[in-house]
């Protein structure tokens, strides 16, 4: 965990946020968007399909979504849209030398209500996990998504497995984090630290920031140690886990592979309807905590 800015530093921060928008960092100071951060230090337990999730349910419920990829991996990007496409990404946002021009950057899927700031390899020279917070760039994204905000219903941010700048940036932008983590002994390893993120950022940036929940991902039900897992981490996290548990299904994979969503690929099927029991969750929770 870095140490956090001296005093000086913050209360600059602060002052340039109240002079540019008038409240602290978020995205959503007078309008209904609800921005969540999909975060973990972990790899592979499900960030990204998380907000591909939710672009899909919301799709299928009429309502507009923004999915940012801050993973310079950008496999959120390459769900749906192919490498040639992306001329310009997210990097482009944290460059302090412009003016930030989001509009240019949101590409329209051709999945109606769901729009993308894609990412790209660029991204990585932004993805440092040390003094992120030495210059104003981790607000860069609360800056610039501020413009749009009020189009959305949602903004979901994909962050890399790493608590680096583009994380941090992330959570300024935001109300809300879902931790996606998988029921195995190891699940529930490394989250204090995003806990501890998640305070450090309400302390000094964006008060209004909170933890949604744990979201169980690529659960296996047939593997009894998944459900023995799965039980501690509930007992573990008590109402912060998520009543919903997303089963690991081929057909998730099916249809990122084919660059579908699932209300399109296979409106009927268990994987579709879990998807919009989780869009319910996310909007009960959301509510609760408003
Ligand atoms: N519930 C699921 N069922 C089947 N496959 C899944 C499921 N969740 C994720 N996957 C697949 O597992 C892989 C890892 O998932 P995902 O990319 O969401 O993890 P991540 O936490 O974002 O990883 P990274 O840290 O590398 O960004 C992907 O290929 C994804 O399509
Ligand atoms: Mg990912």
């Amino acid at each position: 965990m870095p140490n956090i800015a001296a005093p000086s530093q913050l209360t600059r921060v602060i002052c340039i946020c109240h002079l540019h928008r008038g409240s602290v960092a978020s995205v959503d100071s007078a309008n209904t968007t609800t921005a969540i951060t999909s975060l973990n230090r972990k790899g592979g337990v499900g960030k990204t399909h998380f907000c591909w999730l939710m672009a899909s349910a919301c799709h299928a419920a009429g309502l507009r979504i923004l999915i940012v990829d801050l993973d310079p991996q950008a496999n959120l990007t390459g769900s749906f849209l192919a490498e040639d496409d992306v001329t310009r990404s997210v990097e482009q946002l944290f460059d302090p030398s412009t003016e930030p021009d989001v509009e240019s950057l949101i590409v329209s899927t051709e999945f109606e209500g769901v729009d993308l700031l894609p990412s790209s390899s660029r991204l990585e020279p932004l993805n440092i996990s040390d003094n992120w917070h030495d210059s104003d760039l981790h607000l860069s994204l609360a800056e610039a998504l501020h413009q749009v905000s009020n189009r959305y219903d949602y903004i979901l941010f994909d962050c890399p497995p790493s608590l680096s700048l583009v994380s941090y940036a992330a959570l300024c932008a935001s109300q809300h984090v879902v931790i996606p983590l998988e029921a195995a002994r190891w699940g529930a390893l490394g989250t204090q630290h995003i806990a501890a993120a998640i305070e450090l950022v309400q302390q000094h940036y964006n008060p209004r920031l909170r933890l949604m929940g744990y979201l169980v991902s690529r659960y296996k039900t047939r593997r009894s140690y998944q459900q023995t897992y799965l039980a501690e981490l509930r007992k573990h996290f008590g109402d912060l886990a998520f009543e919903t548990v997303i089963p690991d299904l081929a057909e998730y994979e099916k249809a990122v592979t084919d660059r579908n969503l699932l209300s399109n690929h296979s409106p009927s099927s268990r994987a579709n309807k879990i998807a919009n029991e989780l869009l319910a969750e996310v909007q009960a929770r959301a509510q609760k905590l408003a």
